[in-house]
């Protein structure tokens, strides 16, 4: 068996390594143009050369949960896209969620600069009934995201494209109960994936539906927002603050308003990073029951784009 690494922004060295002690019955290269044929393939936003190359390949291993640089990409049907599933990120993204929640919500920046001035002031405490918690997407990472914020008693709501039923979650589904889910929500996690539905969805209109004082943390992808939008927001004072983790370009270009903006914190794309020695034990136990020709989760379906 001949599998491909393909993995733009991953080092390649310690992901063979990795690979071939869980595969060491597999052939495992990086792929290089004019290659031969290939049976499987470990990529991250490879190129479109890549899969014109290789179109016999029977799955193509994507290094992440987000699948939208493939989706855009021309691939046979024959080959299936397979996501990350979990591996080790929906307990990150959990961390990353509560922390920016508890941080807004507790006014910890606003305490760590009276410090700073060698203040020592009392805030009046927030209503946790005050800060229904929204979240956009009732995925892996974003069930997970609803578990976490739960053990600490925030009023939650969730919305997804088909109807569901999460314990501890009121659940609203579908763009006709978008509206309500928003005006439902204070804090809105988005933990959508990227596709022509979702592009934008974080905008004027939507955000200014949510309760007054709101709050966003987006941790999915940096095109679900309209980043003008979310300036114009805060700048009125319709919006409380944003914690943003992704961004329409990355790195983050220098001078962009976001950088030195008071009401937005930031951080460069690392809310739940893909961990090598989880993602490789999912891949390698996936590859090995498509051998024995078994089902496998995590087959993004091409209708829906994830
Ligand atoms: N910042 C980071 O470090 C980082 C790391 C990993 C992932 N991510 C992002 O997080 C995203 C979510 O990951 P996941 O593993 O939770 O994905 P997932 O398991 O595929 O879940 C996606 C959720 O979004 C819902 N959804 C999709 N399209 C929708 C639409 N048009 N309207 C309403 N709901 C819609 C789905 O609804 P149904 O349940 O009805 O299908 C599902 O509940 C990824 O796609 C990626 O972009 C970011």
């Amino acid at each position: 068996m001949k599998i491909y690494f393909c993995g733009t922004d991953f080092k390649a060295e310690p992901w063979l390594a990795a690979l071939r002690a869980a595969l060491p019955q597999a052939e495992i290269e990086v792929w290089r143009p004019g290659a031969p044929a290939g049976d499987y393939a470990v990529v991250w936003a490879p190129p479109q050369a890549f899969l014109d190359e290789q179109p016999q390949l029977k799955a193509l291993f994507n290094l992440g949960a987000g699948v939208d640089a493939l989706t855009q990409l021309t691939r046979p049907a024959t080959t299936k896209l397979v996501r990350l599933d979990d591996a080790g990120m929906s307990v990150q993204m959990a961390e990353y969620v509560v922390h920016a929640l508890i941080r807004h919500f507790r006014e910890f920046d606003a305490y760590a600069a009276d410090v700073a001035q060698g203040r020592w002031s009392y805030r009046k405490p927030h209503r946790r009934e005050d800060f229904p918690v929204g979240i956009m997407g009732l995925g892996v990472l974003g069930q997970r995201v609803a578990r976490a914020v739960q053990a600490f008693e925030f009023p939650l709501r969730g919305w997804s494209r088909s109807p569901k039923q999460v314990h501890g979650v009121r659940c609203y589904a579908g763009t006709e109960q978008l509206s309500e889910f928003l005006a439902e929500s204070k804090v809105l996690v988005c933990l959508l994936p990227l596709t022509a539905q979702t592009q934008g969805i974080l905008n004027r209109v939507t955000l200014a539906q949510l309760q007054a004082g709101g709050y966003l943390i987006n941790v999915a992808r940096g095109a679900h927002l309209v980043e003008e939008d979310l300036i114009a927001l805060l700048d009125s004072g319709q919006l409380a603050g944003a914690t943003l983790d992704v961004f329409r370009q990355e790195p983050l270009p220098a001078g962009h308003p976001f950088w030195r903006h008071p009401k937005i914190t930031l951080t460069p794309h690392t809310a739940a990073r893909t961990l090598r020695d989880e993602s490789v034990a999912q891949i390698a136990t996936k590859i090995a029951r498509l051998e024995r020709g078994e089902p496998i989760a995590g087959i993004v379906d091409p209708t829906k784009g994830y």
